[in-house]
C-alpha cells in the first residue's frame, strides 16, 4: 500500500480531506472516480482530477498490461457445505463480491456467520487463516451461534470471536461509513472477508417512494463500488445479502432480489436461496441457485440449516476436541456480555438441578420456544413425542429432539 504523500502535487490539507472522507492509501485514491472526490468539499473538480491521475500514473495503472503478465491471485474459502462450494465452483471467491438474495428465512445470515468462521480455517482446512468484519443492520449477528460453528469446525470459539469485527448499524450514511472503516481493517487486522448483512433493509426503509428512488441508487452505486475496491484491493472476498420482492411478470410472481440493476451488475456473483414450499414449512432444507456469475453455469444445488450453520445435511457432527470442552455459557461469563444463552433464574429445574439449557443446542430463544409448547423441564421433553413436536415448531427438527431426548436421559 502506497501512503497518499507518494502522490505528487499532493499537500498536507489534501490529504486530510481525503482521509476524512475515508481514502487514506494512492490506491484508493486512485481506484475513485473523479466525481465522487470532486464532491469532497474544499478540494474541487480541478484538484481531485490532478490527485487522481498521478496517484494512478504512481501506481502503473495508466498502461495496458498484456494478459500473459497478468496474475490471478484470487483465493477460495469453504461456504460450510460441499454441494454449494460446488456450484460456486471451490467457493467463496476473494476478490469479488457475492451477492446472496432470498426470501426471509431463506438461509442468508445463517450463511454469514458460517464463513465468518470457515474464512478463519488454516489453508489446508479450506480456509484462508484470515479475519471477518461483519456489518450488522438487521440486528441478527448471534454469537452463540458462531461459537457452535467454530466447535463444528474444530476451533477455539474465543479466538473465533475475536476474529470477528461487528458493527450494529443504524441508518444508511452509518452504513457507508463503517464500509469505507471496514479498510482499515484489512489493512491492520488481516480481514479477508467483509459481510454487509443485508446491504438493502436500511435503504429501503429510508428512502421510500419514487421520488427518492435516484438518491437512493446514487448511494447503494457509492456502497457497492467502494465494497468492489476493497475487495480487489486486499483481495478479500465480499459478501452482501439481499431481501427479495415479488414482482408479477404476466401471469407468473417471481421473487426478485432489490436494488435494481446498480447491485445487479455491481456484484460479481449472484445466488438465489430459497425455501421449499410456503414459508410456514419448517423443513430445513434450502435451494441455491447461480443466477449470474463471470465463469460458472447457471447451476443449482439443495444444502441445510442447521443449528452450527449452513451445511450438507441436517445434522452436523461435533468433534470432541479437548480444547473444545469448556461451555458456552463460560465464555459470556468472562466476556460480560451474556445475552440468548445466559441462564436466568425463571429457568424451571428438574430434581436433578439439571435444566433444559443444560442441554446442548438449546438456548434461551430455544427454550422459549419450547416453553410455548408446553415443554418447560427434561422431564416434559422426555414425554415429548418428537415427531408432533417438530411439526409444530418452526426450525426445530425431529432428530434434533431426538438428540436433546438422549442428551436428557
Ligand atoms: N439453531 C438452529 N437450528 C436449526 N435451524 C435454525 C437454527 N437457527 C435458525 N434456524 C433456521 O434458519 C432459518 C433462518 O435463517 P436465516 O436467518 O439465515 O434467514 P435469512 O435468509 O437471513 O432471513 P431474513 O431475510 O429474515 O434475514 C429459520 O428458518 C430457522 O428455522
Ligand atoms: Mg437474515
Amino acid at each position: 500500500m502506497a501512503d497518499l504523500s507518494q502522490v505528487k502535487g499532493i499537500n498536507a490539507r489534501h490529504i486530510k480531506l481525503l482521509q476524512e472522507n475515508g481514502i487514506s492509501t494512492a490506491e484508493m485514491l486512485a481506484m475513485s472516480s473523479q466525481i465522487i472526490v470532486a464532491d469532497i468539499k474544499g478540494l474541487g473538480d480541478k484538484t481531485a482530477r490532478k490527485l487522481i491521475w498521478n496517484a494512478r500514473n504512481a501506481l502503473e495503472m495508466t498502461e495496458f498490461t498484456p494478459v500473459s503478465e497478468m496474475h490471478e491471485n484470487t483465493e477460495m474459502f469453504s461456504t460450510g457445505s460441499s454441494e454449494l462450494d460446488r456450484i460456486l465452483g471451490g467457493g467463496m471467491q476473494t476478490g469479488k463480491v457475492t451477492e446472496v438474495f432470498g426470501a426471509f428465512k431463506s438461509g442468508k445470515t445463517n450463511l454469514a456467520h458460517t464463513i465468518a468462521v470457515t474464512v478463519q480455517l488454516p489453508k489446508s482446512k479450506g480456509g484462508l487463516g484470515g479475519s471477518t468484519a461483519y456489518i450488522d443492520t438487521e440486528n441478527t449477528f448471534s454469537r452463540n451461534k458462531i461459537i457452535r460453528i467454530a466447535k463444528r469446525f474444530s476451533l477455539k470459539p474465543k479466538e473465533v470471536l475475536a476474529k470477528i469485527f461487528h458493527a450494529r448499524i443504524f441508518s444508511s450514511d452509518h452504513q457507508d461509513q463503517m464500509i469505507l472503516k471496514a479498510e482499515s481493517l484489512c489493512k491492520e487486522r488481516n480481514v479477508r472477508l467483509l459481510i454487509v448483512d443485508s446491504l438493502m433493509a436500511l435503504l429501503r426503509a429510508e428512502y421510500v417512494g419514487i421520488g427518492m428512488l435516484a438518491r437512493r441508487q446514487c448511494v447503494l452505486n457509492n456502497m457497492i463500488h467502494a465494497l468492489s475496491r476493497i475487495a480487489e484491493m486486499y483481495n478479500a472476498a465480499v459478501l452482501l445479502t439481499n431481501q427479495v420482492a415479488t414482482q408479477m411478470k404476466g401471469m407468473f410472481s417471481a421473487d426478485d432480489a432489490i436494488g435494481g440493476n446498480i447491485v445487479a451488475h455491481g456484484c460479481h456473483f449472484r445466488i438465489q436461496f430459497k425455501t421449499k414450499g410456503f414459508s410456514a414449512n419448517s423443513s430445513l432444507k434450502r435451494q441455491a441457485v447461480i443466477v449470474d456469475a463471470p465463469d460458472l453455469p447457471p447451476e443449482e444445488c439443495e444444502f441445510y440449516i442447521t443449528s452450527a450453520g449452513v451445511a450438507d445435511s441436517e445434522e452436523v457432527e461435533f468433534p470432541e476436541g479437548q480444547n473444545l470442552n469448556f461451555d458456552i455459557e463460560t465464555i459470556y461469563e468472562e466476556n460480560d456480555q451474556g445475552d440468548d444463552e445466559e441462564l436466568d433464574d425463571k429457568i424451571p429445574e428438574n430434581g436433578n438441578g439439571k435444566q433444559l439449557t443444560d442441554i446442548k443446542g438449546i438456548g434461551k430463544g430455544t427454550l422459549e420456544n419450547l416453553k410455548k409448547y408446553g415443554i418447560k423441564s427434561i422431564e416434559d421433553l422426555l414425554d415429548a413425542d418428537p415427531k408432533e413436536l417438530s411439526a409444530k415448531i418452526s426450525g426445530i427438527s425431529n432428530s434434533m429432539i431426538l438428540e436433546w431426548q438422549n442428551q436428557a436421559k
